[in-house]
């Protein structure tokens, strides 16, 4: 696996590949990197003749200076992992080589980004869509690849794509999950064994609201029914609980459009935030 630190560099290996006519996968991360952005590698690997993962933990997209700062760091492990797993190229600039100095340019978004995350992570997603667009003209991929546990940011990702023009096939990979249901996440080497052992009733509330829902079609009644599930918890706070369309990811009245109807969930666990989330029909 090659590295390449700087963008000229890994412009340059790219070039080669592209003009012996190999099609590019490319699978953007912020490292500390799991068998969930592992399959993601394997996914690019099964439809691309060549795979470039980057690692850059973007500091435009974190809100809050602490899980910025908290932002587990595991470079070693992770290009070991990358590399049994055949990744071709590991990108891995620092913050000067992607923002030069300061960034200068910003990219909002309406609509879907003021939902749910965009709420909760007032330019989350601007910052999210900055560094993928930045990323997808350095790369320029011919597939990029993201997970469901992002739900959202997937549909970020897409308006950036449909929006700005890109010629990049997106492709969107299923939640990898621990046995108890627990969504793998970076963020999950923050809890203890006891809270990842609770963390378990965040899946265990999306599969009983799914079943109610398909049940019942009582939207309301549903929400009561998880939000319940968590009162009894001492340690996870349920932050919300929304049934969306993926149209505007706003939480939806009817359930008409049922392949586009997802129920998300965002839980804290004492400094850690988890988020979470399923299609009606899954
Ligand atoms: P990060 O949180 O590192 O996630 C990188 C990719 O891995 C995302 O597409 C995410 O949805 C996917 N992923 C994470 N956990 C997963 C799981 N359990 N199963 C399947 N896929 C999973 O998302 C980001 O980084 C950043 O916002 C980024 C897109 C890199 C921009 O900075």
């Amino acid at each position: 696996m090659k590295i390449c630190k700087t963008v000229k560099e890994v412009r340059n290996t790219l070039q080669n590949s592209r003009s012996k006519g190999q099609s590019i996968g490319f699978v953007p991360t912020m490292g500390a990197l799991h068998q969930g952005h592992l399959k993601l590698v394997e996914a690019s690997k099964e439809n691309c003749d060549l795979t470039v993962t980057s690692i850059f933990v973007n500091p435009t997209q974190f809100n809050n200076a602490d899980d910025l700062s908290n932002y587990p760091k595991t470079i070693d492990e992770d290009s070991e992992k990358l590399m049994t797993t055949g990744c071709d190229i590991l990108f891995l600039p620092d913050v000067k080589e992607m923002y030069l100095s300061k960034p200068q340019l910003r990219i909002g978004f309406d609509g879907i980004a003021e939902q749910l995350e965009g709420s909760f992570r007032p330019g989350h997603f601007d910052g999210v869509g900055l560094v993928v667009s930045k990323l997808f003209n350095i790369i320029q991929p011919d597939q990029a690849f993201f997970g469901q546990k992002d739900l959202q940011q997937f549909f970020i990702v897409k308006a950036l794509v449909d929006h700005l023009n890109y010629s990049i096939q997106l492709r969107m990979v299923p939640t990898v999950r621990e046995s108890n249901g627990l969504a793998m996440s970076s963020r999950n080497m923050r809890l203890s064994e006891k809270e990842r052992k609770e963390a378990g009733l965040i899946y265990k509330a999306l599969g009983i609201g799914q079943k109610s829902l398909l049940n019942s079609s009582d939207i309301q009644a549903v929400k009561k029914e998880v939000k319940e599930l968590f009162d009894t918890s001492e340690r996870l706070g349920l932050e919300y609980f929304e049934i969306i369309s993926t149209d505007d990811f706003k939480p939806t009245e009817s359930l008409f459009n049922k392949e586009k109807i997802a129920l998300c969930i965002a839980v804290n666990i004492g400094q850690v935030r988890l988020i979470d989330n399923l299609m009606l029909i899954s």
